[in-house]
């Protein structure tokens, strides 16, 4: 039967101490709750669930678009009325239904999976995963009985003198049987220390009913690790970066200082590529084999081919063909296509333009709205003036052009296949093939001035 996923993130996540919701924080460029969401999917949940509250317009527009639905907890009366909302929303559930917070983005595809194979296997009403927390304050405690059945699962705030002891907590995540947790849910009551309906209390509801409970202790206690504060924040990101770059490491990439290198959770890197220090590669980038990226190298959406050179660079929105180099301090921005072998060099900024097949456009230039035809060679300092104050205009450079140093093009302009311009020229009108333009006055040369000057002294100056 297909198992449905219950995610809760209704709740505001006080100490972050922030306008957004706790959940919409990103690591590695990720929102919290969508680690929590690839990692129930990956355990082949059919079904997904948010229980959103708290800043629910953020939350939802960040996973607006994916397959995932949306329950509302206008207020946020416990995690087990949270349940409650969601089950309004989506009506009975009677498959396996996997319950878990947004805020545990460690969490692993092959636990869940773990939950939902125990479940289903013992057919108990409720599979919990625990874990032996080094210091279990602040979790809810399972209280087994002698023969180590699970009783219940009792609050931090709720302990009594007797559970002091317990050293298993609850780590928040279940597999209930849904017919069962429906059965259970109505019946919970806020008589408890902090006056919430908790999901934890149906437990000791199912087993007074003669349902089996159980408990499964987690080899990580890591991975159940919420995050509350921004201190937690940025050591859950430090584990998923260690996580992300061995990974990377096992599978052939090699990482110079892995401690300096952060590299997003959809990153895709081919073999023998190397990753120098202070290069962060996010959002949907792919690599492929035998790169060198970095040092001090920021690649954002992007695709590089194999063989490439990016030093000290940012890349956004961008496609490089195989054997692409880039930098020293070079700006692609988005809509840049770099053929076969071509160049960006040295602060070269580059946006919405194709560089064809071998041209290089090696120092200080800008160049936007622009197609470079194969093996041109754009000078030092040339600039494309795309923007006239009102619209941008398109700028066509053919094959084999010679663009002289710190030329202007003036788009929209055409600079033919062949054609060369002279430096310094500000060309604003097309360039027929295999034509020269120049464009600048005549040099005046005035023999002698100079020792002239000098032999005066400094009286003049
Ligand atoms: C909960 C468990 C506790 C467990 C711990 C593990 C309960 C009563 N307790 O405690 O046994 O050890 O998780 O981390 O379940 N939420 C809502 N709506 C609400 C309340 C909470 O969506 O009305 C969401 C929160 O946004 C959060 C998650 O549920 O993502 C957990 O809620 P929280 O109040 O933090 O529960 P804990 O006190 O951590
Ligand atoms: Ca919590």
């Amino acid at each position: 039967m297909g198992v449905t996923a219950l995610i809760l993130a209704a709740g505001e996540g006080t100490r972050m101490k922030s306008t957004l919701p706790k959940v919409a924080h990103r690591i590695l460029g990720v929102p919290m709750v969508e680690y929590v969401v690839t990692a129930v999917r990956a355990a082949g949940v059919e079904r997904i669930v948010v229980v959103t509250g708290h800043g629910a317009d953020v939350v939802e527009s960040l996973l607006a678009g994916t397959d995932v639905e949306f329950a509302r907890q206008d207020e946020q009366l416990g995690t087990g009325h949270a349940v409650m909302c969601a089950l309004e929303t989506v009506g009975e559930l009677t498959g396996p239904v996997v319950v878990l917070a947004g805020d545990v983005p460690l969490i692993r595809a092959e636990t869940v999976a773990g939950l939902v194979q125990a479940q289903a296997a013992s057919g108990a009403a409720c599979v919990v995963l625990s874990a032996l927390f080094p210091d279990p304050t602040g979790y809810g405690r399972i209280v087994r009985d002698d023969t180590g059945s699970v009783m219940a699962i009792v609050e931090q705030k709720d302990l009594e003198p007797g559970h002091l002891a317990i050293a298993e907590g609850n780590a928040g995540i279940y597999c209930f049987d849904g017919a069962a947790l429906g059965a259970h849910l109505h019946r919970l009551e806020a008589s408890n220390a902090q006056s919430e309906y908790y999901l934890t209390d149906t437990v000791a509801l199912m087993v007074a009913a003669g349902l089996g409970v159980e408990a499964v202790v987690s080899e990580d206690a890591e991975e159940s690790y919420g995050v509350n504060s921004r201190i937690q924040l940025a050591e859950v990101a430090g584990v998923l970066r260690k996580r992300i770059n061995e990974g990377h490491m096992l599978a052939g990439v090699s990482i110079t200082d892995p401690s300096l290198a952060w590299i997003g959770p959809d990153v895709e890197i081919g073999r023998d590529t190397v990753v120098e220090p202070m290069t962060f590669l996010m959002g949907r980038t792919g690599v492929g084999e035998g790169c060198l990226l970095g040092p001090d190298t920021r690649i954002t959406d992007s695709v590089i081919g194999a063989g490439c050179t990016v030093d000290s660079s940012i890349v956004i929105g961008s496609t490089l063909a195989a054997r692409v180099s880039v930098g020293p301090r070079a700006y692609l921005r988005p809509g840049t296509v770099m053929a076969e072998g071509s160049k960006a060099g040295t602060s070269v900024e580059i946006k919405n333009s194709h560089v064809g097949a071998g041209s290089k456009v090696p120092h200080l230039s800008y160049i936007g709205d622009t197609d470079i035809g194969e093996n041109a060679n754009i000078g030092a300092g040339t600039i494309t003036c795309n923007y006239d104050g009102r619209s941008k205009h398109r700028t066509v450079i053919g094959d084999g052009a010679f663009v002289g140093s710190d030329t202007m093009l003036i788009a929209p302009v055409e600079v033919g296949p062949g054609a060369v311009t002279g430096a310094g020229s500000a060309i604003a009108q097309d360039v027929p093939a295999d034509a020269l333009a120049v464009e600048r006055t005549e040099q005046r040369t005035i023999e002698g001035w100079a020792a002239q000057r000098r032999d005066k002294g400094q009286g003049d100056e």
